[in-house]
């Protein structure tokens, strides 16, 4: 059961890395926050927490040349580095996924998103979107904690060896859970904890939530 927390407003996290680093399996700094701080950010707040799953969300959706450079900025720091997949592996993915290889990174790669828009192309792309992840085989995969039917169908098709991210819980409307429930490995939490007047309290209390759907689920229909 995982928990990860999105930090993307621009803004100083140090103090709620520390608070939150015992609490949470991981962060994702999206590119606002990279932006404004610069990658060496990252770096900074890594050092708060180390053993921690760090996650560069930079929404990579270029040529493989292009997405090394970016991806190189920030590398050092983090883990992993997150792409789009609808780019397709020659010329692109494939050659992103051998650059973070080589200096021993992780691969993310989106097969859906969590907002109602994705309905329009992602979704109708993902039976291709699947077919190059079967190819690619990254680390990890990101898919919609707001449509669980997609979580359930990328673990199927991928099989227990990929780790599956899914955001849209909280915010976005999906309950804590429902996506571990259909097959994910970690939740993306951004709004409802670095938003909440309490963030250490509200990232316990999804804990709590995810635990007990987690364990209702697997007395019915884990995995489905
Ligand atoms: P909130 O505040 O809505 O933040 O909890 C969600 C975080 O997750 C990111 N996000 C996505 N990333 N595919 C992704 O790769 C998605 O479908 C998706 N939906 C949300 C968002 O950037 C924020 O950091």
């Amino acid at each position: 059961m995982g928990l990860l927390v999105a930090l993307d407003r621009p803004g100083g996290y140090e103090e709620l890395v520390g608070k939150l680093c015992s609490r949470v399996d991981g962060f994702k700094l999206g590119l606002p926050l990279l932006m404004a701080r610069g990658p060496g950010y990252a770096g900074l707040l890594r050092r708060r927490c180390r053993d921690a799953l760090w996650v560069a969300d930079l929404k990579l959706a270029d040529i493989g040349y292009v997405m090394r450079l970016t991806a190189g900025l920030v590398a050092e720091h983090v883990d992993a580095v997150i792409a789009h997949g609808f780019v397709g592996v020659e010329g692109a993915l494939g050659e992103l996924k051998d650059y973070l290889d080589s200096l021993g990174k992780r691969l993310v790669v989106v097969a859906s998103m969590s907002h109602p828009g994705a309905r329009e192309a992602y979704d109708h792309a993902l039976p291709r979107i699947l077919e190059t992840l079967e190819r690619l085989r990254p680390w990890g995969v990101v898919a919609p904690a707001t449509r669980p039917g997609v979580v359930g169908i990328v673990r199927r098709r991928l099989g227990p060896g990929v780790a599956i991210m899914s955001p849209g819980v909280g915010a976005q409307g999906a309950e804590p859970g429902s996506a571990l429930c259909a097959g994910a490995d970690y939740e993306i939490v951004g709004r409802a904890i670095t938003g909440s007047g309490d963030p250490v309290e509200a990232a316990e209390r999804i804990r709590r939530e995810q635990e007990a759907r987690l364990s209702n689920c697997r007395g019915t229909s884990h995995g489905s």
